[in-house]
């Protein structure tokens, strides 16, 4: 992707995202997944590339169009989003992990339809990496933000997550019944980082995501002068 004539704040950064949910595979016709829509982390592939980034998108399985000016990669489970993120962050300046990754997949997948032949069945599940730790883990890391889901607390729990997680902001967004968050297009956020915080009152997820923007970029500017 050239994009060596853009101008705007970001202008030769390059910025790389997850979005969407992932799917884990219970058997050829059935998955675990979520109710993340990929519309916030749609939203903000996009704001980057009109602040002049370049950007890169790894994408679960939504249905969205991709962004003029975009590079998108699909992928559906989260061990395929985190090959593809291994693969692309080291061309990276600024990681949005804004994907619902599903913490857990089925430990086997089977290879034909699973019958219904008992009144009762389980599934075993086993963890999935941490895209987001693993990333801001890396010697050479790049700037990370995450966001954080969640149905109470959302910003104790988000702090939480940014200092666990070793990663420089973190987006605390209220989930599920009659708040934004998943399958919306509106959306409230409380933005997290050593020493601040800036809460993003409920808007269109197209406008939250200019303003996350502008406050990464703050905050870019200030680790990397
Ligand atoms: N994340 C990730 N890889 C995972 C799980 C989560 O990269 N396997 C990222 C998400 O993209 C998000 C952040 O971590 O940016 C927080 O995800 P969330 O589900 O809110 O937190 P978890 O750490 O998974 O904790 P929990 O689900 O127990 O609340
Ligand atoms: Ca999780």
């Amino acid at each position: 992707l050239c994009n060596h004539f853009s101008s705007g704040p970001l202008s030769g950064v390059r910025v790389l995202l997850t979005a969407g949910p992932t799917r884990e595979p219970i058997d050829p016709v059935r998955f675990i997944g979520n109710r993340s829509s990929g519309k916030m982390g749609f939203a903000l592939a996009r704001a980057f590339v009109s602040a002049g980034a370049t950007v890169e998108l790894v994408a679960g399985p939504v249905s969205l169009a991709t962004p003029a000016g975009v590079a998108r990669f699909d992928v559906e489970t989260a061990r395929e989003m985190e090959q593809k993120v291994l693969d692309r962050v080291t061309e990276c300046d600024i990681f949005v992990g804004c994907a619902a990754v599903a913490d857990y997949r089925p430990e086997v997948v089977a290879d034909q339809k699973i019958k219904k032949n008992n009144e009762q069945m389980e599934i075993h599940l086993v963890r999935n990496n941490d895209i987001l730790a693993t990333v801001a883990a890396l010697s050479k890391a790049p700037f990370t933000v995450g966001f954080a889901a969640e149905t109470q607390a959302p910003e104790t729990y988000a702090e939480k997550k940014r200092i666990a997680k070793k990663i420089d902001m973190i987006a605390a967004n209220l989930v599920g019944a009659s708040e934004g968050g998943f399958e919306r297009d509106e959306n409230a956020l409380t933005l997290l980082w050593e020493g601040g915080q800036k809460r993003l009152p409920l808007a269109d997820k197209g406008m939250l995501a200019e303003q996350l923007v502008t406050l990464i970029t703050e905050r870019y500017e200030n680790r990397y002068p």
